[in-house]
C-alpha cells in the first residue's frame, strides 16, 4: 500500500512544540505517512511578507491533506512592524493564514469534537440533592466554516450604494438618521449549497458514528432569513434520516442549558458565528484548549488542527510544559478521514486510559498556573504526556 503523504505546518510557538508529539503517537499507532514540513506563520511574514507562502498553497493543493500546529496573529499596526527593514512600507498587509486556508481551500466543514475522559479533573459536574454528578458529554459541532459574519462583507462608515441598497428595506427606516460615518455593518451571509453541505455531513457523521440526534443551533425566530435558511435545509434533509431526531435550540438557550444537561446532545450544527461560540462552550466543559481539537473539511482538501494558538509565552520553556492532547486528538480526526478507524479507536482509548489512570497530567490538567516550576509542582512535561500516550498503545 502506497504512504499517504501528509503536509505538516507546525507554525509558531507552540504549535512546533505540539506538532512532532502527534507525529510520534500516529507513528506509535503504526499509521505509515510521508510527512512534508510546510511553511507558514509569523517567521514567514516578517523574512517575507506573507505568513502564508505560495510553496505551502502549492503543497496542499499536491496533497490535499495537511495537520497544522499553531500561528501567530497581531494587530495590522503591530504586524507591520515586525517585517525585516527591507519590506517595510511596501504595502504589505498581515492576515491570519489558518483563515487564508480555510477561505483558499473553501474548507466549509469544521469538525470539534467535545468529549469527556473520564478521571479528567478539568471535567463539568453537578451538585444535585448533596451528590456530585459528572455527566459523560459525548457531542461533536459542526460549524460552517465559511460564510456568516466571518465573509469579510463589512464596511464602517458604507458607501453611498450599499446604504441605499439598504434602504429599500422598510426597516432601515430606524436608521434614518445616523449618518453613514457612525454606522458599521457586517454582513451575515448564508448560501443554501454551504447550508446543505453542513446539515448533511453532520447527519451522515451521526449515523456512521450512531448520534440519536442532531440538533440545529440558531436563531430562526429572530434571525429569520439566515438561521431561517439553515433551519429550512435541515428539516428537509433530516426526512433522509429516519433514525436521527432533528432538535432545535436556539444558541442563546442552549448556552443556558449548557450545564444543565450537556450529555443529552449528540451532533450539534451552526453557522460559522454560532458554531464557534457553541464550540468553546462545549469545549470548555470537557478539558478546554488541552483538549479541543477540529477538522476543517472542504471538497478536495483537509487540514487538522487544535483549537489553541501560538501560547508565545510557553514556547522557550524546556523541557515544554504544554498538553499535547488537543493536537494528538486532532491527528486522530485525520485517521478518521483517512478512514482509519481502527487506529483512531486505539489512540483514544490509550489517551483514555492515561487520563483515567491520572498519574501523568499536565500542568493544565493540574490547575497549576503555568510557568517553569509546574514540573515541579508535580506537572508533566509535554513529552512525558506523549510518551505516557504511547506506552498505552
Ligand atoms: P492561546 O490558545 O495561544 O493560549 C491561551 C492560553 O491557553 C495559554 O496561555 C495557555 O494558558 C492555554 N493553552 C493553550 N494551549 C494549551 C495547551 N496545548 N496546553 C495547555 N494550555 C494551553 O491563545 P492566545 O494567548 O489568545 O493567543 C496567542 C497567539 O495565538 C496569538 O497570536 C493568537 O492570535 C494566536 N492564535 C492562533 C490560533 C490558531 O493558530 N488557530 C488560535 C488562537 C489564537
Ligand atoms: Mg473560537
Amino acid at each position: 500500500m502506497s504512504k499517504t503523504n501528509i503536509v505538516v505546518m507546525p507554525g509558531d510557538g507552540i504549535g512546533k512544540l505540539v506538532l512532532p508529539e502527534a507525529l510520534r503517537v500516529l507513528d506509535a499507532a503504526g499509521f505509515k505517512a510521508n510527512y512534508i514540513p510546510a511553511d507558514i506563520g509569523w517567521e514567514f511574514w516578517c523574512k517575507e511578507g506573507n505568513p502564508m507562502p505560495q510553496r505551502t498553497l502549492d503543497l496542499l493543493e499536491k496533497h490535499r491533506i495537511g495537520l497544522f500546529g499553531a500561528i501567530t496573529s497581531k494587530p495590522k499596526d503591530r504586524a507591520a512592524k515586525e517585517l525585516s527593514p527591507e519590506l517595510q512600507g511596501k504595502g504589505y498587509t498581515y492576515y491570519s493564514p489558518i483563515v487564508g486556508l480555510r477561505q483558499h481551500f473553501n474548507l466549509d466543514i469544521c469538525i470539534r469534537p467535545c468529549r469527556t475522559f473520564k478521571g479528567n479533573p478539568l471535567n463539568f459536574v453537578k451538585r444535585i440533592d448533596n451528590k456530585t454528578i459528572e455527566p459523560d458529554i459525548n457531542v461533536v459541532i459542526f460549524r460552517q466554516n465559511t460564510e456568516c459574519l466571518y465573509s469579510g462583507v463589512e464596511w464602517t462608515n458604507p458607501p453611498d450604494v450599499v446604504r441605499s441598497a439598504l434602504e429599500t428595506h422598510p426597516k432601515m427606516a430606524a436608521f434614518k438618521s445616523t449618518p453613514s460615518k457612525d454606522m458599521a455593518i457586517s454582513c451575515r451571509i448564508f448560501t443554501r449549497k454551504a447550508c446543505q453541505r453542513i446539515v448533511l455531513e453532520a447527519f451522515k457523521y451521526a449515523q456512521k458514528f450512531g448520534y440519536k440526534s442532531v440538533t440545529v443551533c440558531e436563531k430562526p425566530n429572530v434571525i429569520r432569513e439566515t438561521s431561517g435558511m439553515m433551519r429550512e435545509e435541515a428539516l428537509k434533509i433530516a426526512r433522509d434520516f429516519p433514525n436521527i431526531q432533528l432538535w432545535e435550540t436556539n444558541i442563546d438557550a442552549q448556552m443556558m442549558w449548557l450545564n444543565k444537561n450537556p450529555e443529552d446532545y449528540g451532533v450539534i450544527v451552526s453557522g460559522n458565528m454560532f458554531g464557534d461560540i457553541v464550540s468553546d462552550a462545549f469545549a470548555g466543559l470537557v478539558g478546554g484548549l488541552g483538549f479541543a481539537n477540529s477538522a476543517n473539511i472542504g471538497e478536495t482538501c483537509a487540514i487538522f488542527e487544535p483549537t489553541h494558538g501560538s501560547a508565545p509565552k510557553y514556547e522557550n520553556l524546556r523541557p515544554s510544559i504544554v498538553n499535547p492532547i488537543a493536537i494528538v486528538l486532532s491527528a486522530c480526526l485525520m485517521l478518521e478521514y483517512l478512514e482509519e478507524i481502527e487506529k483512531t479507536n486505539q489512540i483514544r482509548t490509550a489517551i483514555a486510559d492515561v487520563i483515567a489512570e491520572g498519574k501523568v497530567r499536565t500542568y493544565d490538567m493540574l490547575r497549576l498556573v503555568g510557568g517553569p516550576n509546574v514540573i515541579a509542582q508535580g506537572a508533566a512535561s509535554t513529552q512525558e504526556m506523549t510518551d505516557a500516550i504511547i506506552a498505552k498503545l
